[in-house]
């Protein structure tokens, strides 16, 4: 039997041309899936990258549960408008404590991916209370209520638990200390000596204007000042995994 009398044959009968199908498609599923398994991550590990602080990953909570993702992105993409306006491309490392990832295209707002430091946190309060006092045109919602809210913090050592579960190398002081740690973080006579060590770059102060009280906007407004802040793109190891994940294919050194 010829090649092409076989093919004709395959072609014909469905139920052949089916499991062939499957089987090539399968091929090709498996070729793609299971070096995975033995790579133990998928993500390069890069300088300065750590897990979020108590008050960062509060103020993280509360930033998906107002839903600010829906007009949000985190991620700027390697295209020279998107790095001459937000900064340096995001980094996969970024965002490998992120649960749930802050990734995305819709933007009715800019990406706040590095938009830690770029503003006071007086600005940040004052927009989110009211965003068109800062720019009249803005359609941004009002969150003036995060400043009259105070933060709930019973859950906090839970909610490391839970993400240590997942993967995010939380200690067991970090977890232990968590609501100390937070606290700690947002009042600016707390000793942060022992938070800073294991939170390196944790900024240390009054968020919100309003020493006396730990609210809701303390929390966030930490956490948008964190953004971008912790990785030192332009060091020597961040360039390195820059290369390699940017490096056309079949070329890398
Ligand atoms: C309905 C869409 C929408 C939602 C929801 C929204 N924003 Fe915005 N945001 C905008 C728009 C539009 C702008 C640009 C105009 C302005 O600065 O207000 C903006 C601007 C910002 C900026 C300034 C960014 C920069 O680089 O200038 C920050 C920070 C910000 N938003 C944070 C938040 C946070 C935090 C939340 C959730 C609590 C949130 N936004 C929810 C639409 C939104």
């Amino acid at each position: 039997m010829s090649m092409t009398e076989r093919h004709k044959k395959l072609e014909r009968n469905i139920t052949l041309l089916a499991v062939a199908a499957l089987v090539t498609v399968a091929i090709g599923g498996i070729v793609e899936i299971v070096p995975l398994f033995w790579i133990d991550n998928t993500v390069e590990k890069v300088e300065g990258m750590r897990p979020y602080s108590p008050l960062e990953q509060a103020g993280r909570d509360i930033y998906i549960r107002e839903g600010c993702y829906a007009c949000h992105s985190q991620m700027i993409r390697p295209f020279r408008d998107e790095v001459e306006r937000y900064g340096h491309y995001s980094l996969s490392a970024e965002s490998m404590y992120d649960h749930p990832f802050q990734w995305g295209s819709k933007r009715t707002g800019p990406d706040l991916a590095r938009v830690g430091g770029r503003y006071s946190d007086q600005w940040h309060v004052q927009h989110l209370k009211n965003p068109q006092s800062v720019v009249p045109q803005s359609v941004m919602p009002q969150y003036g209520f995060l400043a009259d809210t105070d933060l709930d913090t019973n859950y906090i050592d839970e909610k490391l638990v839970a993400l240590q579960r997942v993967g995010v190398p939380y200690t067991s002081k970090d977890i232990a200390d968590a609501l100390i740690d937070l606290k700690a973080q947002a009042d600016p006579n707390a000793d942060a000596s022992d938070l800073l060590k294991r939170y390196p770059k944790a900024q240390h102060r009054d968020f919100d204007g309003n020493p006396n009280r730990l609210t809701e906007m303390d929390a966030l407004v930490a956490y948008l000042q964190m953004l971008g802040t912790l990785v030192d793109v332009n060091a020597p190891a961040a360039q390195e995994q820059l290369a390699s994940e940017h490096e056309p294919k079949g070329e890398r050194k």
